[in-house]
């Protein structure tokens, strides 16, 4: 279980975060939606111990997380996908997933490449010439050399045509379905989302304002509406 407690957090004197508590099972598949500033970001790295919250608590199986030690929270199990193309442009692909897995086990290599064969089939190009999607799938392969129980994703879709949003999007649900993987994907693409995830927040000027099942919120007429 993952337990965030009244967290706040900001930027010098500007709130993003105000008292946000939720709670969520490991294993389950939780999209973050919200507005442009809304705080989204900042929650994904409150998490992962990248942002330090001005107050309140995250725990995850009823340890703390390491705040402001990213690299040590990622040892415990969370992995952090952040937006843009996280990959090492200038090494090959199968070299980008060497360096991720480096202080883990690297026959791990061979389960990323059956979640993901068009790495194993482009594992000595260079990763910077790969197309978007491609590039996309190898940042989560990277992330996932570390063998997370968790996997928090900063819009995973942005600058993706809808047929390769879909194939990262059912890529993400393989994931948490196969290796038990917990997701917290962080999405403009909100109905691309529901499509796989369970529970759905929404954020709105850094307040948690809806906690929802991914039904009820696909159920709502005008999604943008209900925020
Ligand atoms: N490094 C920073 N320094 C100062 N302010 C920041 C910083 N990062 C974020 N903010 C501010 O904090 C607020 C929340 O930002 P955050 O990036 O968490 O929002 P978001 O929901 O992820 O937005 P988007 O959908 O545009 O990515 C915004 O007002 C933003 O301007
Ligand atoms: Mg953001």
């Amino acid at each position: 279980m993952l337990n965030v407690t009244s967290v706040s957090a900001g930027y010098g004197a500007l709130t993003a975060l105000s008292d946000i508590s939720v709670a969520v099972q490991d294993g389950s598949k939780v999209g973050i939606f919200g507005h442009n500033g809304a705080g989204k970001t900042t929650l994904l790295r409150c998490i992962v111990g990248a942002h330090i919250p001005s107050a309140g608590t995250i725990v995850w199986n009823g340890e703390p997380i390491a705040a402001g030690s990213v690299a040590a929270n990622v040892r415990r199990g969370i992995a952090f996908v952040p937006q843009g193309h996280n990959v090492f442009p200038n090494l090959s692909v199968e070299q980008n997933l060497h360096i991720s897995g480096l202080l883990f086990d690297m026959k791990f290599l061979s389960e990323i490449y059956k979640l993901f064969p068009v790495l194993e089939e482009r594992k000595t190009q260079r990763a910077g010439s790969m197309s978007g999607g491609e590039q996309q799938m190898l940042a989560l392969g990277m992330a996932l050399m570390t063998q997370p129980k968790w996997l928090l994703l900063d819009e995973p879709s942005t600058g993706l045509a809808p047929v390769i949003v879909r194939n990262v999007m059912e890529r993400l649900k393989q994931v948490n379905e196969r290796l038990g993987t917990g997701l917290l994907i962080v999405e403009q693409n909100v109905p691309a989302t529901l499509k796989i995830v369970d529970r759905a927040l929404i954020v709105k000027s850094g307040r948690l304002i809806e906690d929802v099942s991914a039904q009820e919120l696909s159920a709502k007429p005008d999604l943008w509406d209900f925020f």
